[in-house]
């Protein structure tokens, strides 16, 4: 039978979201690209999930990339499209208004790396291996990968991982800025729920207006950007949480955010 490319589980306000597709390393076909795309959608829509953690079935692997079964006879017309289909799915994880966080358990690589990197926040086993080996494929990564390794890690990181198509390890995309942590392999689970619960009590509406400022200021010029930061600054204050944590403070009370 059939295994579903997904599987979601929720734990508390946290959805763990898990590309589940062991026998291939959780490569990342055309199906499990567009169930990838409804489930954030899903994610997004539902009120209790204040915070999304990505793995994949390990604990080999994270995702080892696109399928390349998939891609070995595509006409340049369907490499395209492949290649469109990757990228909306990847940008509309980038845009969620929650964080999604990514647990890196393993291989990361190609459209794995590509699909840690339009997450949030990225949390690594100290086992996993990194990287954008396309070029080893005689390919160019295809899901936004030489694009937001520049955004992430600068010029000179984007270009070693993509020229040469070495993996790097946890330590060394620590370094490079790819990762925002690495973990024990044995604590990463953990480490990771701890950080999800964490960002679970934080204010919903004031982290989706982070996630909204920084994206938006990370794709425009600086005048632009503060512009926006001060009307996202403002429009913070029609809520309900904003005066809830202000006023605690004063209160010397802990917060109770209602998402309002
Ligand atoms: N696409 C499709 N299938 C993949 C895959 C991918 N990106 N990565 C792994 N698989 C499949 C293998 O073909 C194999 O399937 P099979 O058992 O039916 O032959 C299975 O997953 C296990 O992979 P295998 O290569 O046997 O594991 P390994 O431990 O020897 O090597 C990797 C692990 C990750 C080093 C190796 O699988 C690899 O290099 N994968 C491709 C990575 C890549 O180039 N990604 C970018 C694609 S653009």
């Amino acid at each position: 039978m059939t295994e579903p490319p997904l599987q979601i589980v929720d734990r508390g306000p946290v959805r763990v979201i898990t590309v589940h597709r062991p026998d291939k390393l959780n490569a990342l076909d055309r199906a499990t690209l567009s169930a990838l795309h409804r489930a954030f959608d899903d994610a997004a829509d539902a009120a209790d999930v204040r915070v999304v953690v990505l793995t994949g079935t390990g604990p080999k692997a994270f995702v080892a990339g696109a399928d390349i079964a998939e891609m070995s006879d595509l006409s340049p017309a369907d490499a395209r499209e492949f290649s469109l289909l990757g990228q909306r799915m990847m940008r509309r994880v980038e845009r969620m208004p929650k964080p999604v966080i990514a647990m890196v358990n393993g291989f990361a690589l190609g459209g794995g790396l590509e699909l840690a990197m339009c997450c949030h926040l990225r949390i690594a086993a100290d086992t996993a291996k990194l990287g954008l080996p396309e070029v080893t494929l005689g390919l160019i990564p295809g899901f936004g990968g030489s694009q937001r390794l520049l955004r992430l890690a600068g010029r000179a990181a984007a270009l070693e991982l993509c020229l040469l198509g070495a993996p790097v390890d946890a330590a060394r995309a620590l370094q490079l800025g790819i990762v925002n942590r690495a973990v024990p392999a044995a604590e990463l689970e953990t480490e990771t729920m701890r950080l999800a619960e964490r960002l679970a009590g934080q204010a919903p509406l004031a982290m989706r207006g982070i996630l909204d400022v920084v994206a938006v200021g990370g794709e425009c010029a600086i005048d632009e950007a503060l512009e926006y930061e001060s009307a996202q600054f403002g429009l913070v204050f029609s809520t309900e949480d904003a005066r809830e944590g202000t006023r605690a403070f004063l209160e010397r009370r802990k917060p109770v955010f209602r998402n309002r």
